[in-house]
């Protein structure tokens, strides 16, 4: 073969590769089976959102905790049975993730407009999406064809999901076996300025680590107790300044080191992230662009396609 042909040869690869990952995502695949698929979605988020503030928040990190898992495939939706041992009691989600009422409420509409056509994995997408822009945030088009995996992975949602204790080489490394990259890591974390986190998920930060503003640690200290055991679920805000509204504070309050998580701090502690930390917490404009490139990284994980899967009746079980 020429070397001129070889070129074009595995061009040609490159391209057929490259088009294949999310070959059949596209934003309009239900405009002829579901036409009222948005308008029918965004008014149940409004009212879950208008209900509880925080629920914006829980149904964005929905994504993130079911794309991590064999892709994105609402496999974190399914309930654990007798026979069937789900991601819902994973570490990474054991009472912590919640919103699957919400989920089943929108699903319940979509179904009542266009039975049996639109996925359980592509309703997650579309939720976050308008959690976001309810919450003041970045508007972008999600790209629909998912389908619904008939599986699930307890050990794999333990294995991917990144715990709040990572060091940051521990981060990269959990976003690159996603496919992601660093500067998507750094974006989507910004996902932490709505939403709450328990105690138990940051004691040891406001007690022992001292990269951290010593008032705000106090501030912390003062509903989440030093003992081991006491008081693990109570709540404090990711987002010390605007927690119910989507913005850049995040990277301020890691600039001040006012960061409630381990994984949030090690963003900005002298790392190679700190840079982008720092853009970010003077531009919004920039934190919102890769903050909706990041999303539309991690939608594209690994979906099922084409006859792959099924289109879940409830998303809870499979059909
Ligand atoms: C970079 C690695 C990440 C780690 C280690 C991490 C860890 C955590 C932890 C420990 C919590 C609190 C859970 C609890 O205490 O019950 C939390 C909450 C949250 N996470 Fe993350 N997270 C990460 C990335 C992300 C991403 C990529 C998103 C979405 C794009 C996200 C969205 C959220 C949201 C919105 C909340 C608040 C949820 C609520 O209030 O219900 N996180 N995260
Ligand atoms: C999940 O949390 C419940 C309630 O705290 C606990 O009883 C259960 O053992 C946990 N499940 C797993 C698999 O860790
Ligand atoms: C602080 O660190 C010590 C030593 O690692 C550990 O034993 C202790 O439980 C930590 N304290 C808190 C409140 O997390």
């Amino acid at each position: 073969m020429a070397p001129s042909s070889m070129t074009f040869a595995s061009l040609a690869l490159l391209l057929l590769l490259l088009g294949s990952t999310s070959a059949h995502l596209t934003p309009d695949f239900y405009a002829k089976s579901c036409p009222k698929l948005f308008s029918t979605v965004k008014p149940v988020v409004q009212a879950a959102i208008a209900k509880e503030k925080r629920m914006g928040a829980s149904l964005l990190r929905l994504v993130f905790h079911d794309c991590f898992v064999q892709g994105c495939d609402a496999s974190i939706l399914l309930d654990d049975t007798p026979t069937f041992r789900g991601e819902k009691t994973a570490a990474p989600n054991n009472n912590s993730v919640r919103g699957f009422d919400v989920i089943d409420k929108i699903k319940a509409a979509v179904e009542k407009v266009c039975p049996g056509v639109v996925s359980c994995a592509d309703i997650l997408e579309i939720t976050a999406r308008d959690s976001v822009v309810i919450l003041g945030g970045p508007f972008w088009e999600v790209k629909l064809g998912r389908r619904d995996s008939t599986t699930a992975s307890f050990s794999l949602a333990n294995q991917n999901i990144p715990p709040p204790t990572s060091s940051l080489s521990n981060l990269i490394n959990k976003f690159a076996a996603q496919g992601l990259s660093t500067k998507d890591m750094v974006a989507l974390s910004g996902a932490h300025t709505i939403g709450k986190a328990r105690c138990i998920n940051f004691r040891n930060r406001i007690y022992n680590e001292t990269d951290i503003n010593s008032a705000f640690a106090k501030k912390r200290q003062a509903n989440c107790p030093k003992t081991a055991g006491s008081g693990d679920n109570n709540l404090a805000p990711l987002d010390v300044q605007t927690p119910t509204y989507f913005d850049n504070d995040y990277y301020q309050n890691l600039i001040h080191k006012e960061g409630l998580l381990h994984s949030d701090q090690v963003l900005y502690n002298g790392g190679s992230t700190d840079f982008q930390v720092k853009t970010y917490s003077i531009s919004p404009g920039s934190f919102y662009h890769d903050f909706v490139v990041g999303m539309i990284n991690i939608a594209d994980i690994n979906p099922l396609t084409g006859s792959k899967g099924e289109i879940r009746k409830n998303c809870r079980r499979v059909n």
